[in-house]
């Protein structure tokens, strides 16, 4: 999301510091950047803006800092200095002059002036909102401002008592996807289905699992997506019962599945799409009984992805009809029932169905209120991923049912009616991934 969306993230800010106001008490606020982090001698990691801070800012530099007060609604914003040298280096900065024109800053600073202003922004106020424990440095920084602060007490100054997440508030407006934040995931949908078709129509055996990482990554880039939302999963053969395989090494085999999970970031908002399909194009009996039996369990859990229902639902209609398939295949003897209170179901379907999806790819938002699971509202989006993984040396089922993993993950935003399967365009059915395959 561009500068141009400014208007945007002046409403968020202001959203943010009236909830913060209605809490009931003065407070200040503090959101740093991202850290940079080095890599070897001068050379970084790639650098991703933190998600809390660019929702509210846009604004993408490291080594800044937001501070607003949700009394006077100012926002200050504290940022890398303008620099000629390392501007012909790293590329242009904003500096303070560039927040103040462009991001809606009403003060800013360099931020090597943070250890001498963030104490006088924090001086008169009841609460700190800051997310402690996520940089040590930066809690250093804030809680020595914090103690500064303290220290003039005898002055007559008064400083915040309080130090609160503000994940309790941000978190919870992101957890709801408006109109924008709707776009870009659309977005970073279709680019991911883009992404599948490709590496469903060129897979052939003998190819390597990373000429198909290859190909994501190509149409990912190909098509504006700044990055991958995580790490691509391309896991063949029984890679595929390897729930987070990374390696994606191996010469993929005639006979073998392939998973995919793989999904880009659009605008800093994500896609979480996982499709498995037959490297050869055709399925074995035994492969083909379980994939159409975590497609049923995905089909159910999809339909509960409704307003009033919870994750926990979602889950609990994967679990029944996966549970029910497995007996139904001899792969689990009893009643499903008591099965399911057992969680036979376990050694074959060990995590659970969904996650919040959003600018994070886990998204914050809270998964309980009143220790009771949350009711699904129409704006939230989730993710719908059952799976089936049998692995190699699992001799508890005969051995032509061994090294078969099977995940099927799409992203679901809640609506007042029916659930809109925004991954909808990357085939699922048997027939249709036979058809994708052929198409290359
Ligand atoms: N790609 C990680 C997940 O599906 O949760
Ligand atoms: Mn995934
Ligand atoms: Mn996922």
């Amino acid at each position: 999301m561009c500068t141009c969306h400014s208007e945007l993230f002046s409403k968020r800010r202001l959203a943010f510091l009236e909830a913060v106001a209605k809490s009931g008490e003065d407070a200040i606020c503090v959101f740093p950047a991202a850290p940079v982090f080095t890599r070897n001698n001068d050379v970084e990691h790639e650098y991703r803006q933190d998600s809390d801070l660019f929702y509210l800012t846009g604004f993408a530099e490291p080594g800044s800092v937001l501070v607003m007060d949700a009394k006077t609604k100012q926002s200050t914003y504290f940022v890398r200095p303008r620099d000629k040298d390392r501007e012909i280096w790293d590329g242009p900065r904003f500096g303070v002059d560039g927040v103040k024109e462009h991001f809606g800053a009403s003060e800013a600073f360099t931020i090597d002036k943070l250890a001498e202003e963030l104490p006088k922004l924090l001086a008169g106020h009841r609460r700190l909102y800051y997310r402690l424990g996520v940089s040590r440095p930066m809690d250093d920084k804030v809680l020595e401002a914090l103690d500064r602060t303290r220290a003039r007490g005898r002055l007559g100054v008064t400083w915040p008592v309080e130090i609160v997440d503000p994940g309790t508030i941000l978190h919870e407006m992101r957890l709801f996807k408006g109109g924008e934040d709707i776009e870009a995931m659309r977005k970073a949908a279709d680019i991911t289905a883009k992404a599948h078709l490709a590496a469903m129509g060129r897979t052939k055996p003998g190819m390597h699992e990373y000429q198909v990482e290859a190909l994501l990554l190509e149409t990912f880039r190909a098509h504006g997506s700044e990055r991958p939302a995580y790490g691509s999963i391309v896991g063949s053969g029984t890679n595929a019962t390897i729930l987070h395989y990374r390696a994606n090494n191996r010469k993929m085999g005639d006979g073998e599945l392939l998973l995919i999970d793989a999904g880009c970031e659009y605008d800093y908002y994500a896609a979480d799409v996982t499709r498995t399909f037959p490297v050869s194009g055709t399925f074995s009996k035994e492969q083909e009984a379980i994939y159409d039996l975590v497609l049923e369990a995905q089909e159910a859990g999809i339909a509960k992805s409704v307003k009033g229902s919870s994750l926990e639902q979602v889950h609990g209609a994967c679990v029944d009809v996966i549970t029910r398939g497995l007996v139904r295949l001899g792969l689990l003897q009893g009643e499903p029932e008591q099965l399911i209170k057992d969680e036979a179901y376990k050694p074959f379907f060990m995590h659970k169905t969904s996650h919040w999806l959003g600018m994070d790819v886990h998204d914050v938002g809270s998964y309980h209120t009143g220790g009771k699971a949350r009711p699904l509202e129409p704006g939230m989006v989730l993710t719908v991923e059952p799976g089936i993984y049998i692995g190699a040396e699992y001799d508890k089922v005969p051995a032509e049912w061994r090294g078969i993993g099977v995940r099927i993950e799409d992203d679901i935003l809640v609506t007042a009616g029916e659930p809109d399967n925004l991954t909808r365009a990357i085939p699922k059915t048997v027939d249709d991934l036979k058809r994708a395959h052929a198409a290359a």
